[in-house]
């Protein structure tokens, strides 16, 4: 099977320095982890051996001769390199396309807090892209971390390495309905977020905006928790200003297809500063803009990932409208070390989380297809042909512009972002190449 070689990845920053941690110490809050050892957690794929013949190899590989073990052995130990502790080993069965999975033998290891340190942190979509992360972030850090999940867009393997760690739980649950727990902090990201998913049932994606964020600020306020909202750049609609500062009001079409969401969340953010007047609970509100990274859905239409699995299978990139829209996108990271710094400043207005390097679609479509190329080059399996990039119909109330301000959070939390576009979409080419290897994709 093809890998990445984790450790022979160089990324840079934005000035040219060689990225080898994220996060920081701030506000009494320390954050910093080893990238490659995040890294561990998503990019390396999945250890899975093939049994070539279930005729002569029954399950679980017991019949395989000595040489084939050995060699077996071998292979596996060249593919866990330094993180073999991490690894869990699965046989898949190509006969009957099926899986043995193993669990892991070790957790990675987690930091030693004093109890004053040690936070209880419920992550409301915890198993979603955002949220994954985050927890990946938090478990590492020594805290303790409760996903709570329904699993509508969010799947279990995204934080099952850490399922039976001591510091971890894990909880099916639908934010719509009350849910007790006691807690110090609450990141409250559950809502679908992609366009195809948010628009399946428009009304309960209005109804887990609304009602989910009432019963987590409920919970807050019970529990005296901080009361941190994943909100997002869509309240500002199709702006008519740009880059888009905090104080602007939006341009929002309240009964167009995208309504749901964004009026949703324009909804979520009146209650929780409705709680934080009334009733004093402590509130933080993160406007995100277009974030990607690995663990993505491939297939729910967001543009990076569209392109990035187009241009992996040598079909052509579609890009909607002319390609002259703009977007701008921040790399996962990037975003973890703005939310965790915004829970744990002062700071109680809401504050942008984004990327302000603007592309073209047209362009973005381009920088794709050239990380893809250099990517396959490297690993030595040149495309038979170059992709096109072609133009289809533009969806309705698809924003022209948007481009963050990000001067409050550079002011207020030292925060801005440090990753560049090309070294994420490089990880992100990684990890779907590894997914595709493996087979899940
Ligand atoms: N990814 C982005 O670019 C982006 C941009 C702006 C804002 N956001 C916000 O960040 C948050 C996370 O986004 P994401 O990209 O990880 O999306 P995602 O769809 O991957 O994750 C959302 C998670 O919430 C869960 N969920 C949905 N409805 C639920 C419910 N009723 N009860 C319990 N769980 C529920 C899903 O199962 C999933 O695990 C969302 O609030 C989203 O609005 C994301």
């Amino acid at each position: 099977m093809d890998s990445p070689s984790v450790e022979k990845i160089h990324t840079m920053d934005k000035e040219g320095n060689e990225i080898t941690s994220v996060g920081f110490e701030r506000f009494g809050f320390d954050s910093a982890v080893q990238l490659d050892v995040l890294r561990s957690l998503y990019l390396r794929p999945h250890y899975v051996t093939t049994i070539h013949s279930s005729l002569n190899s029954p399950k679980l590989n017991g019949g395989s001769s000595k040489r084939e073990q050995e060699e077996e052995e071998h292979e596996h130990a060249r593919f866990i390199q330094g993180f073999g502790l991490y690894q869990s080993k699965s046989i898949y069965h190509p006969d009957d396309h099926s899986i043995s999975y193993t669990t892991l033998s070790r957790f990675p290891p987690v930091k030693l807090l004093a109890p004053d340190k040690r936070k209880r942190i419920l992550v409301t979509g915890g198993a979603g892209f955002v949220g994954s992360h985050l927890v990946d972030r938090l478990m590492l850090l020594g805290h303790d971390v409760t996903v709570l999940d329904n699993f509508f867009t969010g799947s279990k393997t995204t934080v099952s390495h850490w399922v039976g760690h001591p510091n971890f739980e894990m909880v099916r649950h639908d934010v719509v309905e009350p849910f007790m727990i006691e807690c110090d902090q609450i990141y409250h990201l559950a809502c679908p977020a992609s366009p195809p998913h948010y628009q399946y049932n428009p009304v309960k994606t209005v109804k887990t905006s609304f009602m989910g964020t009432l019963n987590m600020l409920g919970l807050a306020k019970r529990t005296k928790a901080r009361f941190l909202i994943s909100s997002t750049s869509e309240v500002y609609g199709d702006p008519e200003v740009h880059p888009q500062t905090e104080d602007y009001w939006g341009h929002v079409n309240p009964i167009g297809p995208r309504a749901c969401y964004d009026e949703g969340k324009r909804v979520a953010e009146t209650l929780t500063y409705g709680f934080q007047s009334q009733d004093g609970v402590d509130v933080r509100v993160a406007r995100i803009f277009n974030t990607f990274g690995p663990r993505m859905n491939p297939f729910d239409g967001r543009v990076v990932s569209n392109f990035i699995i187009q241009a992996l299978k040598g079909e052509d990139m579609t890009v909607f409208g002319d390609g002259k829209q703009t977007r701008s996108f921040q790399y996962i990271h990037d975003l973890i070390d703005g939310l965790i710094a915004l829970m744990n400043s002062n700071e109680t207005r809401p504050v942008n989380i984004g990327n302000g390097d603007e592309f073209t679609i047209g362009e973005f479509a381009e920088l794709v297809r050239d990380v893809v190329e250099k990517v396959q080059e490297e690993d030595g399996c040149k495309p038979a042909r170059k992709v096109e990039i072609i133009y289809g119909p533009i969806p309705k109330d698809d924003p022209q512009r948007r481009r963050p301000d990000t001067t409050r959070a550079k002011e207020t939390l030292g925060w801005q972002p440090r990753w560049t576009v090309r070294m994420g979409v490089e990880e992100m080419v990684r990890y779907y190449k590894a997914k595709m290897a493996e087979g899940s994709i």
